[in-house]
């Protein structure tokens, strides 16, 4: 059984990778979000398989690749819930919908207003460890986070440096309204239940997307401008673009008034402002 629905999901992941363009809510708003690029827009690809390099470079790549899609077994030591990086990261960040990693070592090192301080992509890394994985970082000398900065660099090379990726990130999903919990329990129960439990924990099928086993409230995720805009393009899972912008808006507002992780070090977060102000905390 398990086998047969990881099939099923191999395939959709291969699917959803031909699938390369963002309706109206893409480009133009997560670029200007990442104001600094203003060089021409790039074109999102993202190279092939054979193109990475043999050697000791090429056995660290993959080792990275590893980290990113069987982050439990890979990373076990610093994991403390049962995410993975790809399960936000679809399609181990070549899904351009959901943060994807191509491209990002043409950024970093990069100020970001949360950190308020120049982060490498090592350490942007180590934030969605902390946050998204409810772990610890992993350290900065590891083999471990070096395969990872190795293979996002393996996915940038063919990105023009200084150039406009209008994929990049998951720019907040706007509303009319303010969220409806009530009708987000119901899209909940009829479109998101059936993969990720009536409880919200997970099942073979899916990963938990709340309780202990889930992000933190420290993770991008519990925004729920950013959760409504992930889920409204990616899920149902292979069914994106499916939810009306209000439904996707409030089942991201149900699921993210559900209990999951704190983050410790939330109270040094935005030392010098520029918190957003649907910030959870
Ligand atoms: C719970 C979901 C989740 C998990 C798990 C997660 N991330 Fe993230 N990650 C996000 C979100 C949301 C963002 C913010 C995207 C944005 O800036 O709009 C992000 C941002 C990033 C960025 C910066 C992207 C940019 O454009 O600057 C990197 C790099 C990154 N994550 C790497 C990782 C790696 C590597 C892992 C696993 C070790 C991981 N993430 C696990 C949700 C997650
Ligand atoms: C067909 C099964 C399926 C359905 C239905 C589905 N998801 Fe998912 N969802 C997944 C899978 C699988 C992943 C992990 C993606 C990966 O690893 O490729 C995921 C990942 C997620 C994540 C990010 C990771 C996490 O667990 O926090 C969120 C949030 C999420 N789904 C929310 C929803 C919501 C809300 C709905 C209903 C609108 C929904 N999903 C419907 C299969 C599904």
């Amino acid at each position: 059984m398990r086998s047969f629905l990881l099939s099923i999901l191999m395939i959709a992941v291969v699917m959803a990778g031909c699938v390369e363009s963002k309706d109206s809510r893409g480009g133009a708003s997560a670029g200007a979000r990442h104001s600094e690029a203003t060089g021409l827009d790039a074109l999102f690809s993202h190279p092939s398989p054979d193109s990475i390099p043999g050697g000791q470079r090429g056995e660290q790549i993959r080792l990275g690749y590893e980290m990113v899609v069987h982050t439990q077994e890979f990373a076990a030591a610093y994991v403390g819930n049962r995410l993975t990086c790809a399960n936000c990261h679809l399609d181990a960040g070549l899904d351009p919908n959901s943060a994807s990693f191509v491209g990002l070592s043409r950024v970093y090192p990069e100020y970001r207003a949360r950190a308020g301080k120049v982060l490498t992509l090592a350490d942007r890394i180590n934030e969605c460890v902390e946050r998204g994985l409810n772990g610890k970082p992993i350290p900065p000398d590891s083999h471990k986070l070096q395969a990872i900065v190795a293979y996002i660099e393996w996915l940038s090379k063919d990105v023009p440096p200084g150039s406009r990726m209008a994929w990049r990130g998951i720019p907040s999903l706007p509303s009319a309204k303010p969220p409806d919990g009530l009708n987000g329990a119901k899209v909940f129960t009829a479109r998101c239940a059936f993969c990720h439990g009536a409880d919200g924990q997970g099942t073979m099928a899916a990963p938990p997307v709340w309780g202990a086993q889930s992000y933190g409230i420290g993770s991008e995720m519990a925004r729920v401008p950013v959760a409504a805009s992930f889920i409204k393009s990616n899920m149902p899972r292979t069914r994106g673009w499916a939810l009306s912008d209000q439904d996707a808006y409030d089942v991201a507002a149900y699921i993210n008034a559900q209990p999951r992780p704190d983050f410790a070090g939330r109270a040094g977060d935005w030392p010098k402002g520029g918190k957003p102000a649907d910030a959870r905390y």
